[in-house]
């Protein structure tokens, strides 16, 4: 049973020993990642993607995170529950960004909000939510919600400036005050030198070997995505394959009259 605390993430860092992450959606993926004794559930706004059937996360409403989230405590209420922050809603004004949070901390019961953050001006909104008492992971290198910027869901930080410029961010939001910070899609040495010079956790996804942690999407790790996979997605299990198997053989025996048998019946 997971009793991960907002203070874990530092003490993990420091003692060199891994965070695990994982992300869940709903009442049984949060007890299947809770039962795993995961450190972290991340009820990210990918759910566009493998819950919606999006192709993209800006879709995604405040509405739909409270109703996931909703369930994922449901689910796994010994966890430590990070919840995103969806498209536009920490982007207008600072009184907007402090509902939207506060709406996600007081129905969902989460324990911290995450926020892309692809630019300074985001930084004020962190440092507001955390005076509000607001504990905020960030979440820096392909932020996805800021794909129609990026033109594409591409590698960042290949190029100095640019590399130059997620490492600054790191700092500042180190200074602001989060807790911890996911480094997504970016190359191992870029992840390696912001691990190194900054005092908060980093959680990688597809950042190389370096990050004091890993997050990776339920339906990725399991295999339940069938689609196009990024190269640092490694699939557990290829749960895809085996349901589509499984209701095939529920229907042949349907239609056969081999299910059900006398032994389900009353
Ligand atoms: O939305 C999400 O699931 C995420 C993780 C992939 C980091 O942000």
């Amino acid at each position: 049973m997971s009793t991960f605390k907002l203070g874990d993430f530092t003490n993990k860092k420091n003692n060199q020993q891994k965070i695990t992450v994982v992300t869940a959606y709903d009442y049984f993926s949060a007890k299947i990642v809770q039962n795993a004794n995961i450190d972290v559930i991340l009820v990210g706004d990918s759910l566009g993607m493998v819950i919606q059937g999006h192709d993209s996360t800006i879709p995604v409403t405040i509405d739909d995170m409270l109703y996931h989230a909703k369930l994922v405590k449901r689910g796994a209420s010994n966890s430590f529950i990070v919840v995103d922050m969806p498209y536009l809603s920490y982007h207008n004004n600072i009184s907007d960004t402090i509902t939207n949070a506060g709406l996600i901390m007081k129905q969902t019961q989460a324990s911290a909000i995450k926020i892309e953050v692809n630019d300074i001006a985001t930084i004020k909104h962190i440092e507001a939510l955390i005076q509000a008492q607001i504990p905020v992971m960030a979440h820096i290198g392909l932020t996805p919600q800021s794909v129609n910027i990026f033109g594409g869901y591409k590698v960042q930080g290949k190029n100095e400036e640019q590399a130059a410029k997620i490492l600054n961010l790191a700092k500042l939001l180190e200074n602001a005050g989060v807790f911890a910070i996911v480094l997504e899609c970016m190359p191992n040495e870029l992840a390696k030198t912001i691990t190194n010079n900054i005092n908060v956790a980093t959680i990688g996804i597809g950042s190389g070997v370096n990050c004091d942690g890993q997050v990776l999407v339920f339906h990725d790790l399991l295999g339940i995505n069938n689609g196009h996979q990024p190269k640092f997605v490694k699939q557990y299990l290829n749960s895809y394959e085996l349901m589509q198997a499984a209701i095939t053989e529920y229907k042949n025996e349907v239609e056969l009259s081999k299910f059900p048998t006398i032994e389900y019946s009353y």
